[in-house]
């Protein structure tokens, strides 16, 4: 395969992820089609998007005319058929690998011949997201860190079949959306997670053992470790069904019982306390 210049990028899922990494995208100066299942969807996006650009202009950090000319080049969709132009389309939907392999099976006659196509995903594989498509070496992992643009990291995974150029052409990408790329392998967790999912179950487990309260957790982790927030705070801002995900397909990969997410948040999952994005978790929201 020959990789293309990438000039036009392509999101699918405008959630909290998909909408940081449309906003990366215009923000770098890349035309770009996000789509979301429903017109509705897709506006609350924009709006988030609109509103985090406009406190960047608020605080001097972007001009009008480049916040003006960022959401320009943002064009939203439901259809898939809309990302027949794009040069690398971005997959940041739920976190269900069947719901993945769908879409790429989807994606795959509609993009060109050279598109490159990258998941978002936290902790499956990319090499079985890429069993979806007769052409695998066109697809890469992107894993970016909530909140996307925020966070410097990015994670470049190369799955089995992934191409030199396909994986080269997304670092390149990664680094003109100002974040700090990272080469790694299609291994449970990929670096990051490897390490961050285990350490987190660490924290929510000793809730119960030295019986303390979530804010006092996040108080000894941020005043005595240095994070910059606390445990508690961060499962609730990345989701905690999220979390949960991540932890039971790392735990079903590695078998390793750190791994495994504490019976507390499982039971938050189940009760539909994903923190942030439903107004409670951990801790309460507007
Ligand atoms: N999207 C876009 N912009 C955002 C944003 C978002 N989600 N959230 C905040 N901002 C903007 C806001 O405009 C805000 O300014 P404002 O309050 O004046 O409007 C500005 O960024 C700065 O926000 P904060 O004051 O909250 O920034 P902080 O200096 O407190 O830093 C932080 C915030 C970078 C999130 C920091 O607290 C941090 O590093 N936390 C740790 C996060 C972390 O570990 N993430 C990784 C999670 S694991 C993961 O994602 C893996 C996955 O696979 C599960």
């Amino acid at each position: 395969m020959t990789v293309p210049e990438i000039r036009r990028v392509g999101v699918v899922g405008l959630g909290a992820m998909g909408a940081g990494i449309a906003q990366l995208a215009i923000e770098a100066g890349y035309a770009t089609v996000g789509r979301e299942v429903s017109d509705e969807l897709g506006e609350k996006a924009y709006e988030r998007i609109a509103h985090f650009l406009q406190r960047k202009v608020d605080k001097e950090r972007m001009s009008e005319a480049e916040c003006e000319a960022a959401l320009a080049s943002l064009s939203l969709t439901t259809e898939l058929s809309a990302f027949a132009d794009c040069d690398l389309v971005i997959e940041a939907v739920v976190e269900d690998l069947d719901a993945k392999l769908e879409l790429f099976g989807a994606l795959e006659p509609i993009v060109h011949r050279d598109a490159i196509l990258a998941t978002n995903t936290s902790a499956l594989s990319v090499t079985e997201i890429a069993s979806a498509v007769s052409t695998p070496e066109r697809v890469v992992g992107m894993h970016f860190f909530n909140p996307a643009p925020l966070m410097p990291l990015v994670e470049i995974v190369r799955a089995e079949l992934s191409s030199e150029e396909a994986v080269e052409a997304a670092f390149t990408v990664g680094e003109r959306l100002g974040k700090r790329p990272i080469r790694c392998h299609d291994t449970p967790g990929f670096v990051v997670n490897r390490v961050l999912i285990p350490l987190l179950n660490d924290c929510l487990r000793v809730l119960d053992e030295a019986r303390v309260s979530p804010e006092d957790l996040d108080t000894a982790m941020t005043a005595g470790a240095g994070w910059p927030m606390g445990p508690c705070t961060l499962v609730d801002l990345v989701g905690i069904d999220v979390h949960v995900h991540a932890s039971e397909a790392l735990y079903e990969k590695l078998r390793e019982p750190r791994m495994a997410p504490p019976p507390r948040i499982v039971a938050m999952r189940n009760a539909g306390l994903l923190g942030r994005k439903t107004g409670r978790g951990f801790y309460a929201y507007d």
